[in-house]
């Protein structure tokens, strides 16, 4: 409680500094969410500054016990070099984590049976990426933590729906057309700022994309039920 308080009216004397972190916290979040790492960046973000806190508090435990007179400017400049600290270090401790270097991808079972050449090079151009075993890492993914949020996306994705595995495992499959006419996927942090150029496709690519779908079993609740009946039927 005690170190609360001097903690708080450390923050009044150094407005400044502590208006930065909160920015720089603000930052993280904004980040967090354009590439939909929003929980993750949170979490990062929250212990940055609890580290930070800590880190100061031994700073002052320290001097208390030296006996040296409290001294503003000096309290000032720890409080930046420390900060500087925990995110140079926690930056290159990030770089450490094994999660995101495991690239070894699930087998390929067997693609759905696209209606044509064209059907399937739109699905890899869009979809590939996160929804197949042959994803192509691009390069921000080797820098954490967006190495963690593409890891992450293609985790979910994979378990969502890999279209590599469809013959074993059609996973959400039927719900390709549906996704792609309401425009949920690809995500819109896929191809945010012009990244992922090739995944942004255009209204003509995407109507063609949904005709060829609409002719590729297995890839929306009717298109399933009309195969059933073709089958039943003959
Ligand atoms: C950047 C990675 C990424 C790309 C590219 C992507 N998806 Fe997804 N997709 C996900 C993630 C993550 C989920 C699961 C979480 C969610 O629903 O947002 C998902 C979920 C799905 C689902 C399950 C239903 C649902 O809405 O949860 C379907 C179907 C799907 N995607 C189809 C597609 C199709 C079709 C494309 C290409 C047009 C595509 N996705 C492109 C990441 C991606």
């Amino acid at each position: 409680m005690n170190s609360l308080r001097s903690r708080l009216s450390a923050i009044r004397r150094h407005w400044l500094i502590a208006l930065i972190a909160l920015v720089l916290f603000a930052l993280a979040l904004v980040f967090g969410a354009l590439i939909g790492f929003l929980p993750g960046m949170a979490a990062l973000a929250v212990f940055a500054i609890l580290v930070w806190w800590v880190v100061l508090e031994i700073i002052a435990w320290r001097a208390r016990g030296s006996g040296s007179a409290p001294d503003s400017r000096r309290e000032a400049r720890n409080a930046v070099i420390a900060g500087v600290a925990v995110v140079v270090v926690g930056f290159g401790l990030m770089q450490a984590v094994p999660y995101g270097r495991d690239r070894t991808a699930p087998p390929v079972t067997g693609e759905p049976t696209w209606h044509d050449a064209a059907t399937r090079t739109l699905m890899v151009r869009a979809c590939y990426q996160c929804h197949s075993s042959e994803v192509e890492y691009p390069a921000y993914a080797n820098i954490a933590p967006t190495s963690w949020a593409v890891q992450r996306h293609i985790d979910e994705a994979r378990g969502a729906v890999n279209y590599s595995q469809f013959a074993t495992d059609p996973g959400d499959a039927r719900e390709t057309i549906e996704v792609i006419r309401d425009g949920s996927m690809p995500p819109a942090y896929f191809t945010r700022f012009g990244i992922n150029p090739d995944a942004k496709l255009t209204d003509a690519e995407k109507a063609q994309l949904i005709a060829g779908l609409e002719k590729t079993p297995g890839m929306s609740e009717s298109g399933e039920r009309g195969e059933r009946g073709g089958r039943g039927g003959g």
